[in-house]
């Protein structure tokens, strides 16, 4: 199994993050709401905190499907907050949607029903930090729901899977995206995690060949 290699924690650089904007996450980012909404029906309004939401996508999907829902995003990116913030204001949202720009380490907010992230455990050294942020800024019995990339046995299988989905993409996507591939952590690795910061009532799934899926209740 090949090892993890870490890849920059922020997306700060401006170019990387309105690349990144600009990409169609149609289809997971979509799907992770849906799924959001599939796992948790009973979650109509409340407050839902999205850690490392970079251009908002995420968090304007899920405030669009669920009108009752308030929404703070986090990240300690600079150039993704701008977009996130332009992109609420121009869809009207910035009265349920609010933005951090904090690391997600130091961030304190009101305690959430519910934590999303997608894509950013992978970007982060201690994946501990992330689980027991996780905890600690959602109220006990909260919903959880994160979903990050997997990665593979090797180098050409990394690559392999950037050719298979990212082959229209631009060059700077696509070195991001197989750097992502290399830092991310393996089904046993997150369920190593998951069982280090006794969570035992998230269960990871893995729907294809590329994410792993975390969900469950604190
Ligand atoms: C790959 S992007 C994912 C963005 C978004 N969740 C999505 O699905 O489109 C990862 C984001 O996490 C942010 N990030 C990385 N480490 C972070 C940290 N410690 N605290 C807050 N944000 C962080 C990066 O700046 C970047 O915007």
């Amino acid at each position: 199994m090949m090892e993890r290699m870490l890849e920059p924690e922020l997306m700060d650089d401006p170019e990387q993050a309105l690349v990144y904007s600009k990409a169609d996450f149609e289809e997971e980012n979509q799907g992770f709401v849906d799924r959001f909404r599939e796992y948790y029906p009973d979650l109509t309004q409340g407050h839902v905190v999205d850690l490392g939401c970079g251009p908002g996508d995420i968090v304007i999907r899920l405030a669009c499907a669920s009108p009752n829902l308030r929404i703070t995003g986090v990240d300690a990116s600079g150039p993704m907050i701008d977009l996130a913030e332009k992109a609420v204001a121009e869809k009207g949202l910035a009265d349920r949607i609010q933005f951090r720009r904090e690391r997600f380490q130091t961030c304190i907010v009101d305690p959430a029903d519910a934590v999303i992230s997608n894509s950013l455990l992978h970007h982060v050294p201690n994946p501990l930090q992330f689980w027991y942020a996780a905890k600690n800024l959602a109220m006990p019995g909260a919903r959880v729901l994160v979903m990050d990339l997997l990665r593979p046995g090797s180098f050409d299988e990394a690559q392999a899977i950037v050719d298979r989905y990212a082959s229209e993409e631009p060059a700077t996507l696509r070195r991001d995206f197989l750097n992502s591939l290399l830092a991310a952590f393996t089904e046993d690795e997150v369920a190593s995690q998951l069982a280090e910061l006794n969570l035992s009532r998230l269960l990871i799934d893995v729907p294809d060949d590329r994410h792993w899926i975390v969900g469950g209740r604190l």
